[in-house]
């Protein structure tokens, strides 16, 4: 088989500029009323604004102007999917799942405010995504779709059913089957679900998205070994949160199970799996291409 060439070479530039565009829309998405407590409004802004790599809603975009869709078009799903993925960092950081006081770069929204308003903003920020849908997907039909895959997605076969397992599978013997079955569901399943709702935000046929969110789960696995070995290499500094936390808890890590190096290649394959289901695209799909190389090869 020919050996993939793909480089990340400026996916860097384009993915910090990107979040930086991304940033002020989600700002004014998030805009309070008369409605809603301030207390629970500064810590949704907190957590959800100011830092984070944003590569799903990265993903959610391109998908759908790989599919024939506009960026205008995905920006709903987009925003919903980060707000999802920030809820979820903020309750994965609590004192009863990973307790950390670190998160990009910056005190956790439990140490910043405290723990009901984090529980609380974590809440506030999943229901705010389907909000968004459902009020700002003008075609009815397309945002059943989207609601219906964000759910599954982020729901108790998804990232939920993944964060259970990830608790419960802590101080079982390490496997390389366990720690699969982790990393599928809390973090492969947003991916999946980034790449598919931006292909139905197009209006795409089912084998599109379906293919789209194969190159998604592919994407998902490759980041989520390149994290846990981030978690073993590289420093707080880096990651802007604290390291070496997945061997202290006993975490059903890639690492723990199978070793450094062979996670590295395994990360590797998962990549190449990744980038075989763009074969169909060309040159449009080449800022996915790159973000595939840059997924294993970050120290972010
Ligand atoms: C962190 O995700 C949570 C995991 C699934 C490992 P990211 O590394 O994408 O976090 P941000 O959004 O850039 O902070
Ligand atoms: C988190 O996995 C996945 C989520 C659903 C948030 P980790 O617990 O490994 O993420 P980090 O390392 O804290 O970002
Ligand atoms: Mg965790
Ligand atoms: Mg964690
Ligand atoms: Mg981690």
């Amino acid at each position: 088989m020919q050996r993939n060439t793909t480089t990340s070479d400026g996916i860097t530039e384009t993915l910090v500029a990107w979040a930086a565009g991304f940033e002020l829309k989600l700002a004014q998405l998030l805009t309070p009323s008369d409605e809603t407590p301030a207390e629970l409004v500064e810590a949704m802004r907190y957590a959800l604004l100011g830092g984070g790599k944003r590569l799903r809603p990265f993903l959610v975009t391109r998908c759908c102007e790989l599919l024939g869709g506009s960026a205008d078009e995905a920006l709903p799903a987009a925003a919903a999917l980060e707000c999802v993925h920030v809820f979820s960092l903020v309750h994965d950081d609590l004192p009863a799942m990973d307790d950390d006081d670190l998160r990009r770069g910056r005190p956790t929204c439990h140490k910043k405010f405290n723990e009901w308003q984090a529980i609380l903003a974590g809440d506030g920020l999943l229901a705010y995504a389907f909000e968004l849908i459902s009020t700002q997907v003008a075609d009815p039909v397309r945002a059943t779709a989207i609601v219906r895959e964000l759910a599954v997605r982020t729901g108790w076969s998804g990232m939920i059913g993944g964060q259970v397992a990830d608790i419960s599978g802590e101080n079982q013997p390490p496997t390389r089957e366990r720690a699969e079955y982790v990393h599928v569901r809390k973090t492969a399943a947003l991916f999946v679900g980034a790449c598919r709702m931006g292909a139905l935000s197009a209006g795409a046929s089912v084998d599109r998205v379906d293919r789209i969110g194969e190159f998604g789960l592919h994407l998902g696995c490759a980041f989520q070994i390149a994290d846990d070995l981030l978690d073993v290499t590289a420093t707080a500094d880096e990651l802007g949160k604290q390291t070496g936390k997945d061997a202290s808890a006993g975490k059903q890590s890639f690492p723990a199970a199978i070793g450094v190096d062979a996670s590295r290649q395994v990360a590797t394959e998962e990549m190449d799996r990744s980038l075989a289901c763009l074969a169909d695209f060309g040159p449009e799909a080449d800022d996915l291409r790159q973000l595939a190389v840059f997924v294993v090869n970050r120290r972010h």
